[in-house]
């Protein structure tokens, strides 16, 4: 009898072992480096708040940013990586190129989390950081973000290219794209709430305001004066995002969207074709909603394969292995 006891006592103690054991290997924690760097939230925070007053569109940088790490090998801070002759990194892939941008950002930041607690949190965590803090110093939400995330030695140009969805993708293939990353249709269009902010290039948007029959007419027309047909000198002009309030983080996109002043292509196919409408006329009646749904799917996001315990490394420099 007492022997039995104890067998079932050892075998349920096992089995508690095991799922923390299971656990520990994936579990990310908001208090991770609450012991061995007290200070990391505000440096973070406090470089997030200088960037931004600079220019508020870094916030909006620094939130695509960590999108486009986690999308392409999860985040593991592969996308910090400089190109060197024994690396191709993802800074020059397609949807990268003259478009993604806070590199300096998140080194500045760095270096002050390095001088604090060296060789202690990783490049991946301080741009989730950044990337909460910039949404939050834009007016938008803040959430506690789960920490322990360790930095790649390897990046893929080509995982760049394929995974991280185009400007041109239909309601199906961007449902794909994050479904492929374990987020549904919810998720998806949540965080492309993140469109609230920020500005896109003349070359993402000219096939939609010159070809797309679903756009406001006025807007297009407007929109078209400064990007010209051909792609050429204009392809670097600058357009809001959300041009109701291009620097708050609200839901000023979906309410564009619901009327056809989508930027993009991507962002007007989520309202019109049936597939996430509801979804996007909810969020667009009720910012306090998406909010709640935009910080679900950022942590969700956040989670997307992250290397944990003794894998990778914590990168002293966020721009090269060590
Ligand atoms: C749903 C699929 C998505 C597509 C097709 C897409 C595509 C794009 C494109 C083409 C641009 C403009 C780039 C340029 O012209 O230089 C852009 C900007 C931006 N994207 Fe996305 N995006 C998507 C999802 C997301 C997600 C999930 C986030 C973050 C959670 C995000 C955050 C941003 C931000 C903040 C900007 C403005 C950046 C700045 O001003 O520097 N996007 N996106
Ligand atoms: C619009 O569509 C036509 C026909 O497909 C194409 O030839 C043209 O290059 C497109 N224009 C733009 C600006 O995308």
């Amino acid at each position: 009898m007492a022997s039995a006891v104890m067998s079932l006592r050892r075998a349920a103690a096992a089995a508690v072992a095991c799922v923390l054991a299971l656990g520990a290997a994936a579990q990310l924690t908001p208090m991770f480096y609450d012991g061995s760097c007290p200070s990391l939230q505000s440096i973070v925070r406090s470089g997030m708040a200088a960037a931004v007053q600079q220019e508020p569109r870094m916030g909006a940088s620094i939130l695509r940013l960590f999108f486009h790490d986690c999308f392409v090998q999860g985040c593991d801070a592969s996308v910090l990586l400089d190109d060197s002759p024994t690396l191709t990194g993802e800074k020059n892939a397609g949807p990268n190129a003259n478009s993604l941008r806070g590199y300096e950002v998140i080194d500045s930041i760095k270096s002050q989390v390095e001088a604090a607690c060296p060789g202690v949190v990783s490049c991946a965590d301080i741009l989730a950081l950044a990337a909460r803090d910039g949404v939050n110093l834009l007016s938008g939400p803040t959430w506690a973000v789960p920490l322990g995330r360790r930095d790649t030695r390897t990046a893929s140009q080509a995982a760049a290219n394929s995974n991280l969805p185009s400007p041109s993708s239909s309601a199906a293939a961007l449902v794909s794209a994050f479904a492929s990353k374990g987020l549904d249709s919810r998720d998806l269009v949540a965080l492309s709430g993140a469109h609230t902010v920020g500005s896109a290039r003349c070359a993402s948007f000219r096939s939609r305001v010159y070809n797309d029959s679903n756009i406001n007419a006025g807007f297009a027309a407007k929109r078209r004066q400064i990007c010209q047909p051909q792609a050429g000198a204009t392809d670097g002009n600058l357009a809001p995002l959300d041009a109701l309030s291009p620097v708050r983080f609200d839901n000023g996109y979906f309410r564009n969207v619901v009327s056809q002043f989508g930027l993009l292509h991507s962002d007007q196919e989520l309202f019109g074709g049936g597939q996430v409408d509801g979804v996007t006329a909810q969020y667009a009646r009720n910012g306090a909603a998406h909010a709640r749904d935009f910080v679900t799917a950022m942590i969700k996001m956040g989670n997307i394969s992250p290397l944990t315990g003794s894998s990778g490394e914590i990168r002293a420099n966020c721009r090269k292995p060590n």
